[in-house]
């Protein structure tokens, strides 16, 4: 790995090793939750690109997938509650049976707004599955169904998750050192 991120990084929370088999086991799960159904995944970008990409080959049922793409208002580290839909779904997700995946539930803020938005348009059914899950933070009375990890209130990046729009194409999950978005 180019040092250009690895020296950004105070240590690895989650390995390349242990995302791949947890993501596999997910996968499993979900393909056995929803064997003779048709689910559609619902990824919101762009945290979830990877997440999606390698949670999606791990599951054996026929699915569809789609995206959609959010920004929240709030400033640096924290969103703040508001949310835009930058990226609307291409299709319809009535009478469908959805699953939202993300790659972190942190505050709570922009999921539990997405939810009630896509809860609105009459799905059939409504999951959420998120890779890392910060309880610890939660503003808003959310859970998610499907959970990689629970995570410590720590900064992470890689795998999809980004500080400043970078760090996404870290293989790991690594906890940023404080210099780095402190200064
Ligand atoms: C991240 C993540 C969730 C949200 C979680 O997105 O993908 O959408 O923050 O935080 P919350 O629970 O406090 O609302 P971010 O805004 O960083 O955009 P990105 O997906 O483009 O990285």
């Amino acid at each position: 790995m180019s040092n250009v991120m690895e020296k950004d990084i105070d240590h690895v929370l989650l390995s390349e090793e242990e995302l791949q088999t947890r993501v596999r086991e997910l996968g499993r799960q979900i393909s056995q939750d929803y064997a003779g159904k048709e689910p559609m995944l619902v990824s919101v970008l762009r945290g979830s690109y990877i997440f999606m990409a390698d949670l999606t080959r791990a599951i054996d049922c026929m699915c569809l997938v789609d995206f959609m793409a959010v920004s929240s208002y709030g400033s640096g580290t924290t969103s703040s509650g508001q949310v835009n839909i930058i990226k609307d779904l291409s299709d319809s997700i009535e009478g469908k049976d959805i699953i939202v995946v993300e790659d972190i539930l942190d505050s709570g803020n922009t999921l539990y707004y997405l939810m009630q938005v896509l809860q609105a348009r009459n799905p059939a059914s409504i999951r959420l599955c998120t890779l890392l899950d910060k309880p610890s933070r939660r503003a808003k009375p959310i859970q998610s169904d499907y959970v990689g990890f629970t995570v410590p209130d720590a900064f992470v990046v890689g795998y999809g998750l980004d500080y400043d729009e970078k760090y996404r194409n870290l293989p790991y999950i690594g906890v940023l050192k404080p210099e780095v978005y402190e200064k």
